[in-house]
């Protein structure tokens, strides 16, 4: 029997998404082989361990049951490998083998949390701190998938500096890649603060929006394809699940897309063809690699009409709610749900 410490919540856009994912994976975990012990974090990041209903956690309303709720931390001291519990009478110990962390954006999985799981020595899912940190940052990631030739839409790095004082310039070097362009924040995930700008007279407004979110705004030419995402599971050598295929339904993939709306369709497997299909899933590995990640990781990428594919973006702790696309596309290739969360356990215990 394992202790598996599953983290929901998080100082994050994505708090929601946690929320829904922690869920399923409790849900879904084997009781036979895992005694969970749920560790919440509020929005204003505050860590209890959570030892009341499940069904609370995705209406949110964990966190208001005092009598279920206990201020926790992990302990940072190597050795330790165990959760503190503190109440009134002083502390006690759980120990842990395994810290999932099953959440999503900033503090969550931008490689802060990672680094703490570093120091503690506990076994964690996930990739490290420093290949977190560069996957969270697109400006960071893009700069380090340029060397190996990976292809990536162009793009225009825009700092708050610069638009503020030297905007002619910043129009002049985004003129160069044609209108429309998409604009996103370099750290944030669920589509927040990205936008299609379709004229210059637009950009400062929509650059100032996703400036508020981050120091650096990329600006991208616009990529006429079908969203390809694929999903990555291993350390040392990775395997690829079978390509999915989102068709937003929507002018684009954006926040209101992703979790409210139902115009979405998804297509699992992609309607590519096998040479594609292939090469896609080589290249993710390869992204994956490069990157330096393990464990899992979400690799997604455009499909141009023309046959060419374009990576977009990584997300090293993607949604994982059983019906979120990671999940998915392993169980497509004849996995379950459960079956997934062993691995990833056990891609944690072996690095
Ligand atoms: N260069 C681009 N060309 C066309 N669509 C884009 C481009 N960049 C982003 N998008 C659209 O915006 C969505 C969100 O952008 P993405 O880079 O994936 O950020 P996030 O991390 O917020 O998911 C994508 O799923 C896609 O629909
Ligand atoms: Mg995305």
């Amino acid at each position: 029997m394992l202790n598996l410490c599953c983290l929901f919540g998080g100082e994050s856009t994505e708090y929601d998404v946690s929320l829904h994912s922690v869920t399923s994976v409790i849900e879904n975990a084997d009781p036979e082989q895992y005694n969970l012990i749920s560790v919440g974090i509020t929005r204003d990041g505050k860590w209890y361990l959570y030892d009341g209903d499940t069904a609370a956690i995705a209406t949110d309303e964990w966190w208001k049951d005092a009598a279920h709720i206990h201020s926790a931390m992990i302990s940072p001291s190597k050795g330790d490998h165990c959760l503190l519990v503190l109440d009134e009478a002083g502390y006690r110990k759980i120990p842990l083998d395994v810290v999932w962390p099953v959440m999503h954006g900033a503090h969550c999985e931008d490689g802060t949390l990672q680094g703490l799981l570093e120091l503690s020595g506990i076994p964690f899912v996930g990739p490290d701190c420093r290949s977190s940190a560069i996957c969270m940052d697109k400006f960071t990631t893009k700069a380090v998938l340029n060397n190996f030739k990976i292809p990536q839409a162009k793009v225009e790095f825009v700092t708050r500096r610069e638009l503020a004082e030297e905007f002619e310039n910043v129009l002049a070097r985004v003129a160069t890649l044609g209108y429309p362009v998409f604009l996103k924040p370099s750290s944030t995930g669920s589509s927040i603060g990205v936008s299609k700008v379709r004229t210059p007279d637009a950009l400062r407004t929509a650059i100032e929006n996703a400036a508020q979110f981050d120091d650096v705004v990329l600006v991208e030419e616009f990529i006429d394809g079908r969203e390809i995402e694929v999903a990555v599971m291993g350390n040392e050598s990775p395997v690829a699940s079978v390509c999915g295929e989102i068709d937003p339904g929507s002018d684009f993939y954006d926040y209101e897309t992703k979790y409210h709306n139902d115009t979405a369709s998804y297509y699992i497997p992609a309607r590519l063809p096998e040479d594609a299909a292939a090469a896609i899933r080589k290249t993710a590995c390869e992204i994956y690699r490069r990157l330096g990640c393990s464990g899992l990781s979400r690799v997604d990428f455009f499909y141009t009409a023309d046959g060419r594919y374009i990576f977009n973006e990584i997300n090293t702790l993607p949604g994982f709610t059983s019906i979120s696309m990671y999940p998915k596309l392993f169980m497509a290739g004849g996995m379950t749900y459960a079956e997934v969360i062993n691995s990833l356990v056990q891609l944690a215990l072996a690095k």
